[in-house]
């Protein structure tokens, strides 16, 4: 039999009074693809860390190629050619791409990488490797998610590591982004690493892996060879019991128009293209909810946000919010014309790391109190309380700081924040990303019971089987400009992804 690259024997982990991990034991055998699946907050990010040293204390046993080892940090499992790429996204704003990508190794390799010049060359190659363009002396803060989580992956290839953490590498990439990834992974695969991987999306797991292994609130449950099970078998196994099938219901019917967009363009000086939105109209009535599709770099982030008062330049064209002209120039003032945005981007602009659960999801709601009596704590508790429950969100009360959840629920959290400010318009920029099956269809359903009270939601969703599923009706952008748009009736996949990949420079 041949002896596993890694053995993980009977390890837990407490965060204080919350329990992680419990006695979880498994192999990984040199050169496969092990999936990791479960629900939000099930231990696998814990599990992960705790392989590649970001996590030095816990109890149990961890042997690589047969020896015990216990990382006293990242740089330790690197040693050992171990590495991960983290799914909250670890890079360093202020610096460049080139830097973030060798941070922490230039000193090691003084006479190689000293000057910027050939650590940018080095990066430049490696992105390159990953059919990715970016130039490596932009600011990894001015990237997009998408793009920062290329350059999280660009980090961990120039470590030429043997067993390589993937924790949700694709959950911002867009479909066409993840082929890419699929074959830097078969790529590595030939080189004889092992990978382990982190995911929600089921086709993705069953496309990429030999082995699954699932873990329920911390523990080991079991652990299939791919060929031999199905999703409805391993979604089973992660929430333990059947899942019942995402059926949302009828539609709801279509209200009165609430939204307005009229040749809403956006430019972009400097930019060979002059323009990051050109002349998008569109109408959204209320009950209704209206996805866009798009690649990424399409346009879809920036739309949300100008209609959200949030874009750094001002666009031009019209926006009427019930039938009256509204110019947001501020995220505050689209708030109170009745617009609420949960953006792609959690971690930059959505969490705020120190404050706790409670006060994340209520922030936004307090400052209704200024316009009448203001919240008492009970009040501000309960309002919390109520989302925590509605889309039950994996917390030890309403007092840990956000950042100790999981990723899913910290986006949970995002989401409640904003549907406790009753907007007549909701903004959801990816809002599924990372959230676990069970839990999505939680979310749609919740979306679809707010629009059948009249509420209006615009959507985008880097899956489009997401996309199909939530909308009423698809419109797709490619290139900053609106290139089609679809009644829920007859979109499909292939006529989406055509009109996404349509180019206005041919
Ligand atoms: N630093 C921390 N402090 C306190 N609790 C933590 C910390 N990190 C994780 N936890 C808790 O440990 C449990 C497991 O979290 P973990 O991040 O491993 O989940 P996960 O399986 O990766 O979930 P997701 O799919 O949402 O990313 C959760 O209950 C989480 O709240
Ligand atoms: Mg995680």
């Amino acid at each position: 039999m041949t002896q596993p690259i890694v053995s993980i024997q009977h390890i837990s982990k407490h965060f204080g009074g919350t329990r992680a991990l419990h006695e979880v034991s498994f192999d990984v055998l040199p050169g496969e693809l092990h999936a990791i699946c479960g629900e939000n907050g099930a231990g696998k990010s814990t599990l992960m860390k705790i392989l590649s040293g970001v996590i030095t204390s816990y109890d149990g046993i961890l042997l690589v190629d047969g020896a015990e080892v216990h990382f006293t940090g990242t740089k330790d499992a690197e040693s050992e050619g171990i590495s991960i790429i983290h799914q909250e996204l670890n890079l360093v704003e202020q610096l460049s791409v080139a830097a973030n990508i060798f941070l922490g190794r230039e000193l090691s390799q003084v006479f190689f990488f000293r000057d910027d010049r050939s650590m940018e060359h080095q990066a430049a190659l490696l992105l390159r490797s990953l059919d990715c363009d970016i130039p490596p002396n932009r600011l990894a803060g001015s990237l997009r998610v998408g793009d920062q989580q290329l350059i999280e992956i660009a980090k961990a290839l120039s470590l030429n590591s043997r067993i390589l953490v993937m924790d949700e590498p694709t959950s911002a990439l867009t479909e066409a982004e993840v082929e890419r990834l699929y074959r830097v992974i078969a790529k590595l695969r030939s080189q004889g690493t092992t990978i382990l991987y982190i995911s929600h999306k089921m086709d993705e797991v069953f496309h990429l892996s030999d082995r699954i292994t699932v873990l329920r609130d911390g523990q080991f449950i079991a652990t299939r060879n791919t060929k031999e099970t199905t999703a409805s078998e391993i979604t089973k196994l992660m929430v333990g019991r059947d899942i019942e099938s995402l059926d949302l219901g009828p539609r709801n019917p279509r209200g009165d128009l609430v939204l307005e967009v009229r040749n809403l363009s956006l430019a972009w000086p400097g930019h060979a293209r002059g323009y990051r939105l050109k002349d998008i109209s569109l109408e959204l009535y209320r009950g209704e909810v209206l996805g866009i599709a798009g690649l990424m770099g399409a346009g879809r982030t920036e739309l949300l946000e100008c209609l959200f008062g949030a874009s750094t330049l001002e666009p031009t064209g019209e926006i009427l919010l019930d039938g009256e002209l509204i110019r947001p120039r501020h995220p505050a003032q689209a708030k109170k014309a009745g617009l609420a945005l949960v953006t792609e981007d959690r971690k930059r602009l959505g969490i705020f790391n120190t404050m706790n659960v409670g006060r994340n999801i209520s922030m936004c709601s307090l400052e209704e109190a200024v316009f009448g009596p203001m919240l008492s704590h009970s009040q501000e508790q309960q309002l919390s309380y109520s989302m925590v429950s509605k889309l039950k969100i994996k917390t030890a009360g309403l007092t840990p700081p956000i950042g100790s959840l999981s990723g899913g629920n910290q986006q949970k959290c995002i989401v409640g924040r904003w549907l406790l400010t009753n907007p007549k318009v909701l903004l959801l920029d990816d809002p599924t990303r990372g959230v676990d099956v069970g839990a999505k269809a939680e979310l749609y359903r919740v979306i679809r019971g707010l629009c059948s009270e009249g509420l209006g939601v615009i959507v985008t969703s880097s899956e489009l089987p997401e996309l199909l599923t939530l909308s009423d009706r698809i419109m797709v952008l490619s290139e900053g400009r609106k290139t089609a748009e679809f009644r829920i009736e007859e979109a499909t996949q292939e006529k989406i992804m055509e009109a996404a990949t349509k180019s206005w420079n041919s």
